[in-house]
Order: structure tokens, then sequence, then C-alpha cells
């Protein structure tokens, strides 16, 4: 029987949205696993372009990037340490030209690419739907669907070519039960769940997995800066009463893109402390 840390021996992954938070922390799970993982994201340490991109991006990226949050080339570093291979490329999910360059680049690099974790995502703002704003709408749609559609486009022919492949879409509670002054965010994360079931009937044929995690609320940098009153309130309605870690999300990935969850696609798996469940 094979151990934990032997479960992804071999195997090549690219996670978007790594360098800080449930990116970070997936990119070093599948590692200990014993894939080698590429990290990318808009947000390079060294990117002398980053202030730019991230001024593009919205708040919550200037913040990250001023407050120097951004750990895409010491996580590639800490996977290397663990003998793995590992960097760290800027990559915008919503590029589709520089999505197909860096792929193209570690599957020659790395020989293969057979797990991708669609993990970028903006989550950086509440508002009703007179005061959603157009910008954020067209942004949200674009990073958070558009740009899952851009990396598994990109992805398929290399796992189909193998024969195998296991997607990871990162959805959200907000996607199954909506989420007030969400509507952006929402309509996004409930679209990859779909896009997921889709990508599954697709992928069955061509042993490629393609499932979606639905976390409820966990407790990254980004989490941190929410407003605290609000954060309250979603704790106190999780079965748990307290945010999950972004190991946990970890973890679930970890399980699924194994063998040991061959039989398994097209759902979306609930880790989120139960906040989905009916209480009073
Ligand atoms: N934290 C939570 O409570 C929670 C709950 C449900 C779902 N999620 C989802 O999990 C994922 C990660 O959440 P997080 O809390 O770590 O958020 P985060 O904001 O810390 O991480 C998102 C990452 O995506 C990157 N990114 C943004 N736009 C990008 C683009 N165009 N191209 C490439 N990278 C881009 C950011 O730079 C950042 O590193 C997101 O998809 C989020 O929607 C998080």
């Amino acid at each position: 029987m094979s151990s934990w840390d032997q479960l992804l021996k071999g195997k090549v992954a690219i996670v978007t949205g790594a360098s800080r938070g449930i990116g970070r922390a997936d990119a070093l799970a599948l590692a200990e696993a014993g894939a080698d993982v590429v990290i990318t994201d808009i947000l390079i340490e060294s990117d002398e372009e980053s202030g730019k991109i991230a001024q593009k991006y919205g708040p919550l990226s200037q913040v990250m990037q001023s407050t120097k949050v951004v750990y895409a080339e010491k996580t590639a570093k800490e996977i290397q340490e663990m003998g793995r291979r590992s960097f760290a490329i800027k990559m915008d999910v919503t590029d589709r030209e520089q999505v197909k360059e860096v792929f193209a680049r570690v599957k020659e690099e790395f020989g293969s690419i057979d797990i991708l974790v669609n993990n970028a995502g903006t989550l950086d703002h509440v508002s009703q739907i007179e005061n959603q704003r157009d910008d954020f709408w067209e942004r949200d749609l674009n990073v958070n669907l558009t740009g899952a559609y851009n990396c598994t486009k990109a992805v398929w022919p290399y796992m189909k070519e193998q024969g195998w492949g296991r997607i990871i879409n990162m959805s959200s509670v907000a996607g199954t039960l909506g989420g007030f002054g969400q509507a952006s965010y929402s309509a996004t994360k409930g679209g990859l769940l779909s896009f997921t079931k889709s990508m599954a009937l697709e992928g069955a044929r061509h042993g490629i997995n393609v499932n979606a995690i639905v976390p409820g609320i966990i407790a990254t940098e980004a989490f941190k800066m929410t407003n605290p009153k609000m954060n309250e309130r979603m704790i106190n309605r999780t079965a748990f009463r307290r945010p999950g870690e972004p190991e946990d999300i970890a973890n679930a990935i970890v399980f699924l893109c194994s063998d040991k969850a061959k039989y398994i696609t097209g759902i979306g798996l609930n880790v989120s402390g139960g906040i989905e469940l009916f209480t009073f």
C-alpha cells in the first residue's frame, strides 16, 4: 500500500493563483504528496510590474502587493527543498496566449502536465446589485470562470494524449447557496460547478477526472482582511463554529488527484465545516 507522501509521486501539477492562501497550501500539499509543482500567479515577488498589475486587479491585490503578502518564489523554493522540481512564473489566467506559453514550457521542461488546480479567484467586494460595479462583474467572470476555461482548454491536449489527468476547480458555497451582495462572485462559482460536470463527462473517455472543491469559510490572508463582523456571522452559521484552514482544502485536493479517487468525477466536494447545513 502506498503512503500519503508517495500518492502523487512522478506527477506534475500546475496551480493557478498560488502566491498565497489556498493556492499556496495546495501547491505545498501536492509537493508533499510527491508531485513536482509549478506556481503561477499574477503576482510574483521579483516582478517589477507587480505594482501595475495589482492596480489593474483591484484593492485586495494592491494591499497584498504593497504589504508583500506574495510568496510565489518562496513557495517554489520550499518545494525544491523537499526534493521536488518547482518554479514560479507570472501567469494571468485571463491571458490565453500567456497560459498556452506557460503550459508549453512546463510540458517541455517537466515532460508532462498531470494535475491542474484552477484556484485563481477574486473575492474582494460585497455589494448589492444596484451598487455592483460593472467592471468588477466583468473581471470576476473573466478571472474566476473564463480563467478556468482557458487553463482547462490549454491542458486538455496534454492530458488527453497521455490518457491521464486530474483537474480541480475551486468553487465556493457562494456557488451552491448564493451569496448576499455577491452577484458576480456567486455566479462564477455556480458556473464552475456546471463547467466541472460537463468537463467530467468529456474527460471520462480520456482518463481525465474533473472535480470541484466547494470551500466554506477558510482562514486565508484574504479572509483575515475582510470585515470582522461579517466573518463572525459566517463562522456562527458554520456547524464547527470556526473557519477551516487552507490545508483542509489542500488535503482534499491531494485525495481527489490520487488514484485512490479514480472513480470520482464531476463532483463538488464540500470542505465547508457544515456551513450549508440547517442550523438554528
Ligand atoms: N478563503 C475562503 O474563505 C474561500 C471560500 C470559498 C472559495 N474560495 C476560493 O478559493 C480560491 C483561493 O482563495 P483565497 O482565500 O486563497 O484567496 P486569495 O485572494 O488570497 O488568492 C487568490 C489568488 O489568485 C490570484 N489571482 C487573482 N487574479 C488572478 C489572475 N487573473 N490570474 C492568476 N492569478 C490571479 C491572486 O493574486 C491570489 O494569489 C479562490 O478561487 C476563492 O474564490 C476561498
